[in-house]
């Protein structure tokens, strides 16, 4: 079978990195653990993958990141103390979806930027396509993310992008990609750029993270020299692998929040909330009597 026809079970989660947007609390508080209403942002990921059938989950972390093994591990001493009380449910979300996917850990041994760390998982993908998923990323959708990108790999296969449209203002934030639309929402990449200047940008097409990548890539991202902020950068080997190979681009359905910024990750945390039936009433109710003191 030829590769970009080959079906996608492995996602990798780039969890190596400082957080330093959300200092002090980052300082012991893995970002990727940050929590969003009731679950820490990776899971929320992780679930967004299994919807997709993906259940092989490769995480790469790096020191001080040992939360996030402990999370989904067992806790004997919660489950001995929980199971006297009659309370095991309070465990069952994150036990089922441990049971759902086969964790694996690799350690990026420096933050030495998001094409670095993809490179790290290159032993655990092996040689066939797979995804990425940014944890900080947050998607409010109605179809997850990975799922409305995995329609598209199956039609034309190859490497997907989710992109969407930011302010002017935003785009010195984002890897930006220059494209054309082939379908509704589909479009061809025609070159990327990671983090140019408003005036350099060729479009306010952002990649946000979440992508489907062909293999080849570890060839190009050996190759790719440090880069914006001295940094391996993803968005350079992608631009490579872009001279050999077609790469899409998907303008998803759904509402972003970068859970990197603290506005982003409260407004994240009121719409989740608003979305969790059993906190819904009361959060309104809380919402339209506010008082401040
Ligand atoms: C990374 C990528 C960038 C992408 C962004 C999406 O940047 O390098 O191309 O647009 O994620 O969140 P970071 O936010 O890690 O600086």
């Amino acid at each position: 079978m030829r590769k970009e026809n080959m079906k996608i079970k492995k996602a990798v989660f780039p969890a190596a990195g400082l957080g330093t947007r959300l200092l002090p609390i980052t300082k012991s508080i893995p970002k990727e653990m940050l929590t969003l209403v009731d679950k820490p942002l990776i899971q929320y990921g992780i679930e967004e993958c299994i919807s997709a059938k993906i259940n092989d989950i490769i995480i790469v972390t790096g020191r001080g990141k040992n939360s996030i093994e402990d999370y989904f591990d067992r806790s004997i001493e919660h489950e001995i103390i929980l199971k006297e009380k009659g309370k095991e449910h309070l465990l069952k979300s994150v036990e089922d979806l441990s049971n759902a996917a086969n964790l694996s850990y690799t350690r990026q041994k420096e933050a030495l930027g998001l094409g670095h760390a993809i490179l790290t998982a290159q032993n655990l993908v092996g040689n066939e396509p797979f995804s990425v998923v940014l944890s900080d990323d947050i998607i409010d959708s109605r179809i997850p993310v990975m799922k409305q990108m995995m329609g598209v790999y199956k039609n034309l296969g190859h490497s997907i992008l989710a992109v969407q449209r930011v302010q002017d203002k935003d785009i010195p934030k984002y890897g930006i990609i220059d494209a054309e639309e082939i379908q509704k929402g589909v479009l061809k990449v025609k070159d990327l750029v990671e983090k140019p200047e408003i005036r350099e940008a060729p479009s306010n097409l952002a990649i946000i993270g979440r992508y489907i990548l062909m293999p080849d890539i570890f060839e190009f991202l050996r190759k790719t020299k440090p880069g914006k902020g001295g940094e391996i950068q993803l968005t350079d080997a992608i631009k490579s692998l872009l001279s050999t190979q077609p790469v899409y681009a998907l303008e998803f359905e759904g509402t972003r929040y970068d859970g990197g910024n603290k506005l982003e990750l409260l407004k994240a945390q009121i719409i989740f909330g608003l979305k969790n039936p059993g906190l819904r009433t009361g959060l309104i109710d809380f919402i339209n009597n506010l008082e401040l003191v």
